[in-house]
C-alpha cells in the first residue's frame, strides 16, 4: 500500500494528484497556463513561476478534496525536483517541503522524465493487470521539452542513448501550428487537422534516416514546412492566405514525416539494445496516429493513457511510490535541478 500526494510544476502546468499503491489515481488536478503564454507562442519562465505561485496551494487542496483524503492518511509527499525551469521547479519543491514538514510526512524527490515513462503503469484497465516490465527496456520521452531515447535499467535509472540534436518533436508541432494559424499548444490542433489531409500531398524530408544513428532532428523539417506554408523568406504570404485543404495536407504531411522518423528510430533503439520491451511517454504520445504506429513495433509496447501523457502529478506520485518503497527519502535541504539526471550519458 501507500498513499502519496504528488506535486508537479516543472514547466507550465501546476498539478497535484493523490495516488494509491503507485497505480490507482484517486485524483489528478492539472491547471494549465495556455492562456497566459498563448500570445508568446511559447512558455515565458517568469510568467510561469508567478502563475505556479498563485495556483499551487488551491490545486493541492483540490486534489486532496477530490481524493477525499486527510493529510494524516498520506504516507509521503512526492515532488518533481528535476529537470525543468528553475523558477517553476522551486515553487513546487518549496510547497512540497513545507507540506512534508508541516504534516510530518517523508519527502520524495522525483525525476520528471523518469516519471513520464513510469506513467504507463497508471490507472490501467483491471483486465490488463499490472504492468510487468522486463528490464533493461528501451524507452523514449517525446514531449515539448524532451525528445530522448533511453536504455531503461530500472524505473529510476535511465541512460540517454540518443535523441534530438535540435528541437523537441512537440516543439516542432507547436511551431507548425503557429505557421498554420492554429492555437497553442499546437500538437493536438495539428493532429486534428492532419486527419483531414493527405499525408503524401507534400514531400517533406525525413531527417537523419539515412544515418545509422539514434539521433533525431526536427529543425530542418520545421523549416521545410515553413517554406511550403508561407513561401521563401520575405514572402508576403500569411497563414490567412493558405486554403484550408492545403493546410490539412501540410499538417498531414508534417505528421507523417514525424511518425516515420520516430518509429524508425525506435525500431533501431530496440535493435541496438536487444530489447523486446518499449516504454514511451510524454505529451506527444497523446497523439492517436503515433500510438497506432508504436503499437506496430516488434516489442511489448507500454504507453500511458492519454491523460497521463501530458504533464501531470499522478505520474510524479506514481514514481514517488517506487522511491518510497525503497526508502529513498529526500532531505528538506534537497535542491531543484534544472538539468536533471536522466540526461546523463552513460554506456547502456
Ligand atoms: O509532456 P508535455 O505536457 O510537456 C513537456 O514536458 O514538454 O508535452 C507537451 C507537448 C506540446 O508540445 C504539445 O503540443 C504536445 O506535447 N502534444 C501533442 C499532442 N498532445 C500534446 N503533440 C502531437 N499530438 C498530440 N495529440
Ligand atoms: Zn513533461
Amino acid at each position: 500500500m501507500g498513499l502519496i500526494l504528488g506535486i508537479e510544476s516543472t514547466c507550465d502546468e501546476t498539478a497535484a494528484a493523490v495516488v494509491e499503491d503507485g497505480v490507482s489515481v484517486l485524483s489528478s488536478v492539472v491547471a494549465t497556463q495556455y492562456e497566459l503564454h498563448a500570445e508568446f507562442r511559447g512558455v515565458v519562465p517568469e510568467i510561469a513561476s508567478r502563475a505556479h505561485l498563485q495556483r499551487m496551494l488551491p490545486v493541492v487542496r483540490e486534489a486532496m478534496r477530490r481524493a477525499d483524503v486527510r493529510p494524516s492518511r498520506l504516507d509521503a509527499v512526492a515532488v518533481a525536483q528535476r529537470p525543468g525551469l528553475i523558477g517553476s521547479l522551486l515553487i513546487g519543491l518549496t510547497a512540497a517541503k513545507a507540506l512534508s514538514w508541516a504534516w510530518g510526512k517523508p519527502l520524495l524527490a522525483v525525476d520528471h522524465v523518469q516519471a513520464h515513462l513510469h506513467a504507463c503503469t497508471l490507472d490501467r484497465d483491471p483486465s490488463d493487470g499490472r504492468v510487468e516490465v522486463a528490464f533493461p527496456a528501451a524507452g523514449a520521452v517525446l514531449s515539448g521539452g524532451h525528445t530522448a531515447l533511453y536504455a531503461v535499467h530500472d524505473w529510476a535509472r535511465l541512460y540517454r542513448v540518443g535523441g534530438t540534436i535540435d528541437d523537441a518533436v512537440g516543439e516542432a508541432y507547436d511551431k507548425v501550428a503557429a505557421m498554420l494559424g492554429l492555437g497553442f499548444p499546437g500538437g493536438p490542433e495539428v493532429a486534428r487537422l492532419a486527419e483531414r489531409g493527405d499525408p503524401a500531398a507534400v514531400p517533406l524530408p525525413r531527417p537523419l534516416l539515412d544515418r545509422d544513428s539514434l539521433e533525431l532532428s526536427f529543425a530542418g523539417l520545421k523549416t521545410a514546412v515553413l517554406y511550403r506554408a508561407l513561401g521563401p523568406k520575405g514572402s508576403a504570404r500569411t497563414h490567412a492566405d493558405i486554403p484550408d485543404a492545403e493546410k490539412a495536407d501540410l499538417a498531414a504531411s508534417f505528421q507523417a514525416a514525424c511518425l516515420d522518423v520516430l518509429t524508425e528510430k525506435l525500431r533501431r533503439l530496440l535493435n541496438r539494445l536487444g530489447s523486446r520491451t518499449l516504454l514511451v511517454g510524454g505529451g506527444v504520445v497523446a497523439n492517436r496516429a503515433l500510438r497506432q504506429r508504436l503499437a506496430g513495433l516488434p516489442a511489448e509496447v507500454h504507453l500511458p493513457r492519454p491523460a497521463y501523457c501530458t504533464d501531470n502529478a499522478a505520474m510524479i506520485a506514481g514514481l514517488g511510490h517506487v522511491l518510497w518503497q525503497r526508502g529513498l527519502v529526500a532531505g528538506l535541504d534537497v535542491d531543484a535541478l534544472p538539468q536533471g539526471m536522466a540526461e546523463a550519458v552513460a554506456p547502456p
